[in-house]
């Protein structure tokens, strides 16, 4: 799919903002769109419901062409798919209960279907004891929570969130990570984020295209793109996120320091789930010095980098570096 924009000024050349874009999100899964301001990931957002034309292409949801649809058939699609913003985007002048509730009367609900269903939402976003407050009266994280049951209210089957997160910080943001994680586990409904943040996309996706400049230049499962990371500017993308990934002076800076010969090993669930580096390293009688990395978690499992030098005799390193070789991502360096 492709998206122009009329250029600035009359008569100035169209600016394609989304090139050549193939992206599939399959039906309850978590898919991340990450890239840097002006990479084209909130027009792309807006495809899905219809809120923006492809310029050629198409965009299918359930097997429906959206953007061959006629406009009452659009807007009851747009309603049935559920958005969450930055800015929160609440009605300031009504209550938390009022602004879970609108929708649903807009989407044509009963007033005694109403109250329940607003309550349920209230208590599944830890917000059962603020119905009344108004959004001025509440904190960043609680505004999104309150977005966030407004988007479900009407029991979507995609929820669509751009930089939902953006606007808060980092405990707020993990909260509200672990809500969203709860909206597609507990009720199947289908997510896809857009964002900025290589750690939300880390602890929330299942699956993530790398936009930049309006093309995607690398999609995949998360931790094969964490561990494996292609095209460069992915790979500036997992470097920031890990603190791990050495840059050229620091790897001289290294080499200085550890004469010997040194390997980087992506840790994850392949090598930490066994004890394989140890293991390795005992079978073929090699010692290994830790001289940099860092571990965290991705989606429950382990991941990180491990540079370490190695010492034994030079038959014996070269077996134990094939051997992990088979197990888990090497770089001799
Ligand atoms: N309505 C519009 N008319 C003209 N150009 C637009 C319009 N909307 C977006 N653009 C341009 O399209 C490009 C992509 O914008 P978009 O908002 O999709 O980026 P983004 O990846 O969401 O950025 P950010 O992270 O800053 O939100 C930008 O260069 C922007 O200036
Ligand atoms: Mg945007």
């Amino acid at each position: 799919m492709t998206k122009d924009f009329p250029g600035a000024r009359r008569g100035s050349p169209s600016v394609r903002v989304l090139d050549d874009v193939d992206v599939s999100v399959a039906a309850g899964e978590i898919y991340g769109l990450i890239g840097r301001s002006g990479a084209g990931k909130s027009t792309l957002l807006r495809m899905v419901n219809g809120l923006e034309t492809p310029t050629s292409g198409s965009v299918v949801l359930d097997g429906v062409d959206v953007h061959a649809l006629p406009p009452k058939e659009l807007r009851t699609l747009r309603h049935s798919i559920g958005m969450v913003f930055q800015q929160f985007n609440l009605w300031n002048s009504r209550t938390v209960f009022g602004n879970v509730a609108t929708p649903l009367k807009i989407a044509g609900w009963k007033d005694e279907a109403i109250a329940p269903r607003v309550a349920e939402l209230l208590d599944f976003v830890g917000l059962g004891g603020k119905a009344f407050a108004h959004p001025r009266q509440l904190s960043g994280g609680q505004k999104q929570r309150v977005g966030i049951a407004r988007a479900i209210a009407g029991r979507p089957s995609v929820l669509l969130a751009d930089e939902a997160t953006s606007a808060l910080d980092p405990q707020t943001t993990t909260e509200i990570v672990d809500l969203l994680r709860s909206v597609n586990r507990e009720f199947g409904i289908t997510i896809v984020v857009v964002t900025h943040e290589m750690d939300v996309i880390a602890a929330l996706a299942d699956r993530v295209s790398i936009l930049s400049d309006g093309r995607v230049v690398e999609s995949g499962d998360i931790h094969q793109i964490l561990a494996t990371p292609r095209h460069p500017v992915t790979a500036g993308l997992v470097g920031a996120y890990t603190g791990t990934s050495l840059t050229d002076g620091e790897k001289s800076a290294l080499r200085a320091q550890f004469p010997g010969r040194r390997i980087s090993v992506v840790v994850d669930a392949a090598t930490s789930g066994g004890p394989v580096l140890s293991r390795l390293a005992r079978l073929h009688g090699v010692d290994f010095a830790i001289i940099q990395g860092g571990v965290s978690r991705v989606k429950d499992k382990p991941y990180g980098q491990l540079s370490l030098e190695l010492h034994g005799d030079d038959a014996a390193i070269d077996r134990f570096v094939a051997e992990l070789s088979q197990t888990a991502t090497v770089t001799t360096w």
